[in-house]
C-alpha cells in the first residue's frame, strides 16, 4: 500500500498554545502540518497570515502545508514561500489565472496543489493536473473546522485518481475522522488533513494511527 500523508490542521489548535500544540503532532507521527489561510474574502473567516507562518517554521521540522483560501493568491505566493511553505495550495474558484499562479508557486521551489470546494466539479482540475504535485478536495464548504463530512464530494476523487498521473497526491479535507478517512482512502486520497478529530482526541497518536 503507498504511504498515505496524515496533514494535522492547526485550526482546531489552542492558537495561544501554538509552539507545544505543534510538537504534540509532530511527536506523535504527523508528516505535514496544513496551516489554513482564510482571508474573510474567499470564505467568510479569517485565520493566519504570513509573520505565524514564518513563525511555526521555525519551531517544526514539519513541512508546511499551505491552504490559501483567499482572493489574488499570486500577491501573496512569494511572502508564504519566504516564510517557510513547502506546499502552497489555492482554490481554482478564486477567479485568478490558474497557470500562471501554478508557475509562480513553482518559481520558488515551492510545491503546487490546485482545491476545489464541494459544488466544483473535478474536470475542471484535468487541464491543470499534469503541472500540480496535489489537488485537494473539499469535503466541506472552506471556512471553518468542525463540520460534516459530505460523502458525494468524496467520490469525485476516484474520478481524479482514473485521470491523474501516478505521483500526483490526492489530499481530501473536511470531517476527516477514522471513518471518513477509510472512505477516501478506498476512493484514492493518499494525504489526509484533519483538525478537530486529532486536536480533540484525548490521545493524539492513536487518533492519527487510526486515520492510517
Ligand atoms: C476548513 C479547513 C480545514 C479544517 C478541517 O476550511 O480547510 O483544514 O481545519 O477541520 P476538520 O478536520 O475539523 O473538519
Ligand atoms: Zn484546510
Amino acid at each position: 500500500m503507498s504511504k498515505i500523508f496524515i496533514s494535522p490542521s492547526i485550526l482546531s489548535a489552542d492558537f495561544a498554545n501554538l509552539e507545544r500544540d505543534i510538537k504534540r503532532v509532530e511527536e506523535a507521527g504527523a508528516d505535514w502540518l496544513h496551516i489554513d489561510v482564510m482571508d474573510g474574502h474567499f470564505v467568510p473567516n479569517i485565520t493566519i497570515g504570513v509573520p505565524v507562518v514564518a513563525s511555526i517554521n521555525k519551531v517544526t521540522e514539519m513541512p508546511l502545508d499551505v491552504h490559501l483560501m483567499i482572493e489574488y493568491p499570486e500577491k501573496y505566493i512569494e511572502p508564504f514561500a519566504r516564510a517557510g511553505a513547502d506546499l502552497l495550495t489555492f482554490h481554482i474558484e478564486c477567479g485568478s489565472d490558474v497557470k500562471s499562479t501554478i508557475e509562480l508557486i513553482k518559481s520558488f521551489n515551492v510545491k503546487a496543489g490546485l482545491s476545489i470546494k464541494p459544488n466544483t466539479p473535478a474536470d475542471v482540475l484535468f487541464p491543470y493536473l499534469g503541472d500540480l504535485d496535489l489537488v485537494l478536495v473539499m469535503t466541506v464548504e472552506p471556512g471553518f473546522g468542525g463540520q460534516k463530512f459530505m460523502p458525494w464530494c468524496a467520490e469525485k476523487i476516484s474520478f481524479i485518481k482514473n485521470n491523474a498521473p501516478k505521483d500526483l497526491i490526492i489530499q481530501v479535507d473536511g470531517g476527516i475522522n477514522a471513518e471518513t478517512a477509510r472512505i477516501c482512502t478506498s476512493y484514492g486520497a493518499n494525504s489526509l488533513v484533519a483538525g478537530n478529530y486529532i486536536y480533540k482526541s484525548d490521545d493524539i497518536k492513536s487518533a492519527i494511527k487510526s486515520l492510517l
